[in-house]
C-alpha cells in the first residue's frame, strides 16, 4: 500500500508577493527558471500570484491561438489493457472492469457522426488491447481519413514499436499521445509493475517524434508518490522535448486500485501546472481535461483561463461510456456526443472565448 505524497504543498516560504511575481515575469520571458525557482512557484499558494501567473499564460495563449478552443471528439474504442497500471481503473488486472471493444463499424460511425457535430479531430483512445493489430488499427485509420479528409486522426493506444508507429503515419495519422506519465525512473516504476520500462515509454516518444507525428506526452498531478522535485524533473523533460501537446490532469482515486484511498491531485496544483506549461511552451496544444472537470465541476473553465486551449468531448456510445473509467465519479458518461459538443461549446463561450471548427493543429504543422 501507498503513501500518499500527491498534490500536497510541502513547505510554506514566506517570501514576499513582488519576488513570486517576478518569478511569473522571468518565465514568461526567459522560459526558464532554476529548479529552486520553480519549487517555489510550484508551492506558493497566495492567491494573488495564482491570478498574476493565470492572467500572463492566458495572455501568451492569446497572442497565439487568438480566443479559438480547438475540440477533439475522444473515442475510447477499447478497455480491454494488458497493462497494469497501479492508479488506472481499467488495467488489465481488475478482474471487477467489464469490458468492452467497438467494433470498426462503430467506430466509424462515431467519426461520421463526430465530423456532422464539426469535429475536425478524433482521437482515438483505448487500453492496450491485442486484438486490434497494427492491420486493423490501420484500417480504421484509413477508412477515417478516406471519408473525413479534413480531419486530423490521433492515436492514444500506448507503447508499440516503432515499425508500428510508422505504419500508422502512413496510414494518415497525425498526431499522438502518450503521457510519460512521470520523467522520474524510480517514480515510474513505483507506479507501474516491473515488466513495464520507463525507457521504452520514453523510447517510444523519441520514435514517435522521429517519425513525424504531433507528440504528446504529459502526466498526473498528484500521483502517488509525487513531489515537487518530481513535477520539476517533468518540467525539465518538457523543457527538452518541446512536446507539441501536453495533456495532464489530477490523479483520480479507483475503488478497484490500491491507491483507492489515496487524495486526488488539487486542481490549483493542475491549474498552476498549466500556467507554467504555457510559458515555457507557448505554442503548446493544451486541453483542459475531463480529469480536472471531474474533480471541480468548473475544472475545464478555470483550466481554460490558466491557458488550456483545447478540450476533449466524448463521442463513445453512450452505452460504453461508464465502462472506460480510469478513475471514480468520471463526468459526461452520460449524454450524448450532441449533448456534450453543446454543452462544451456554452460553458467555452461563457468565457469570451470560441470553440472552432478546425483541425486545430499546433502552430508548428498548420499548412496554410
Ligand atoms: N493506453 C494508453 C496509454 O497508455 O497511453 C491510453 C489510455 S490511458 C488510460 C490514458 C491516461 O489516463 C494515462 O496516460 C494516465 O495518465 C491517465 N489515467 C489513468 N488512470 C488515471 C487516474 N486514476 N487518474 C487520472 N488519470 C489517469
Ligand atoms: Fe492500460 Fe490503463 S493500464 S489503459
Amino acid at each position: 500500500m501507498g503513501v500518499c505524497i500527491g498534490g500536497v504543498m510541502q513547505m510554506k516560504e514566506t517570501k514576499n508577493l513582488s519576488h513570486y511575481l517576478g518569478l511569473a515575469d522571468r518565465l514568461e520571458s526567459e522560459r526558464n527558471l532554476s529548479d529552486d525557482e520553480f519549487y517555489s512557484v510550484l508551492t506558493c499558494d497566495d492567491q494573488s500570484f495564482a491570478d498574476y501567473l493565470t492572467e500572463k499564460a492566458r495572455a501568451v495563449r492569446e497572442r497565439i491561438y487568438g480566443k479559438d478552443v480547438y475540440i477533439r471528439g475522444l473515442i475510447e474504442f477499447t478497455n480491454y489493457c494488458k497493462n497494469n497500471c497501479s492508479y488506472c481503473g481499467i488495467r488489465g488486472g481488475n478482474k471487477n472492469a467489464e469490458r468492452y471493444r467497438l467494433s470498426e463499424e462503430e467506430i466509424i460511425l462515431c467519426s461520421n457522426k463526430g465530423y456532422e457535430l464539426g469535429f475536425r479531430t478524433f482521437v482515438l483512445q483505448g487500453g492496450e488491447d491485442p486484438y486490434f493489430t497494427d492491420e486493423r488499427i490501420v484500417s480504421i485509420i484509413r477508412r477515417i481519413k478516406e471519408n473525413h479528409p479534413d480531419a486530423a486522426v490521433t492515436l492514444s493506444i500506448g507503447e508499440r514499436e516503432k515499425e508500428s508507429y510508422q505504419r500508422f503515419f502512413e496510414a494518415g495519422a497525425d498526431r499522438y499521445l502518450l503521457r510519460h506519465e512521470t520523467a522520474d525512473k524510480a517514480h515510474y516504476e513505483m507506479l507501474h509493475p516491473a515488466n513495464m520500462s520507463f525507457e521504452h515509454r520514453m523510447q517510444c516518444l523519441r520514435d514517435l517524434r522521429d517519425i513525424g507525428y504531433q507528440v504528446g506526452c504529459g502526466m498526473m498531478v498528484g500521483s502517488p508518490y509525487q513531489t515537487t522535485g518530481h513535477l520539476i524533473k517533468d518540467l525539465r523533460f518538457l523543457q527538452e522535448f518541446k512536446p507539441e501537446m501536453v495533456g495532464i490532469g489530477p490523479f483520480i482515486p479507483h475503488h478497484d486500485t490500491e491507491y483507492a484511498d489515496c487524495q486526488p491531485g488539487s486542481v490549483e496544483m493542475t491549474l498552476c501546472l498549466l500556467s507554467v506549461i504555457r510559458l515555457l511552451l507557448p505554442e503548446v496544444l493544451l486541453p483542459a481535461t475531463t480529469a480536472l472537470g471531474t474533480i471541480d465541476a468548473l475544472g475545464r473553465e478555470k483550466g481554460i483561463a490558466a491557458g488550456a486551449n483545447v478540450v476533449m468531448p466524448n463521442l463513445s456510445p453512450v452505452n460504453v461510456r461508464d465502462k472506460y473509467l480510469l478513475y471514480d465519479n468520471k463526468i459526461c458518461t452520460g449524454d450524448e456526443a450532441a449533448e456534450c459538443v453543446r454543452c462544451m461549446s456554452l460553458r467555452v463561450s461563457r468565457m469570451g472565448y470560441q470553440v472552432v471548427e478546425n483541425r486545430g493543429d499546433h502552430i508548428r504543422f498548420t499548412k496554410d
